[in-house]
């Protein structure tokens, strides 16, 4: 069954927060999941060890050991989240050639959409390998509201090679609280976890619809 990757070199993007977050809500929704932490700082993995509802997660740091273990992990499990490093190198491509889905959040300044292009580029080489695969689309992660910076990146990550998810993840302190508080926003109470709870609603039906 699927295997979603959350890949970005650019440390500080959100692959952490939005790979917890992508796991409790498909755990939420009653789907069978593990998240595999590729991520030598293994943020995920001691976030999801942490909260009361267990969900399972495995390490896999090496790039030998994603390319042989993911596909059997694939399998056996009904969703695969893999979580990726701070970094584009041997583990990101292992990843990218084992994974149905690849998404890329990106923050919607200069310096991290010019790491963006450099991920969508390590997927289209994967693509190329792979005859397409894996699907591939970016997000807007930690933005901030009404900023022109957001226009312009909108406008500027519409001209790439990769989909542009509709959803974008506004920078709130309640996400920010998460990890600290061994929560997902949907344990955390108040408004502003409320609101970010819908956004990610709304981004993890729209990974959803790309996997049908
Ligand atoms: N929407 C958000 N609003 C506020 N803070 C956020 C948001 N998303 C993530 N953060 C915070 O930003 C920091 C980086 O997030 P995270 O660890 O998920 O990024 P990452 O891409 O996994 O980083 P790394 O590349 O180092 O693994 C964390 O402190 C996290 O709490
Ligand atoms: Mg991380």
């Amino acid at each position: 069954m699927p295997i979603v990757a959350f890949v970005n070199q650019k440390g500080g993007c959100s692959k952490s927060t939005t790979s917890v977050h992508f796991a409790y809500w498909l755990n939420a929704k009653k789907k069978q999941v593990l998240l595999v932490d590729s991520d030598a700082q293994r943020s995920s993995s001691i976030w999801l060890a942490s909260m009361s509802t267990p969900i399972p997660f495995q390490v896999i740091k090496s790039p030998d050991d994603l390319l042989e273990q993911l596909p059997e992990l694939g399998e056996k499990n009904q969703f695969v989240v893999v979580d990726g490093p701070a970094a584009l190198d041997e583990i990101t491509r292992a990843v990218l050639f084992r994974s149905d889905l690849a998404i890329v959040p990106c923050q919607p300044t200069g310096v991290d959409l010019r790491s963006a292009s450099d991920a969508v580029r390590l997927i289209r080489q994967a693509q190329s390998v792979r005859k397409g695969e894996p699907k591939a689309a970016l997000f807007l992660s930690r933005a901030v509201k009404g900023t022109k910076l957001l226009d312009e990146a909108i406008a500027l990550l519409q001209k790439t090679e990769v989909p542009i998810l509709k959803t974008v993840i506004y920078q709130r302190q309640v996400v920010a609280d998460c990890f600290g508080q061994q929560a997902t926003v949907w344990d955390l109470p108040g408004k502003a976890a409320t609101d970010a709870g819908k956004e990610y609603e709304k981004l993890f039906k729209e990974i959803m619809g790309m996997l049908k």
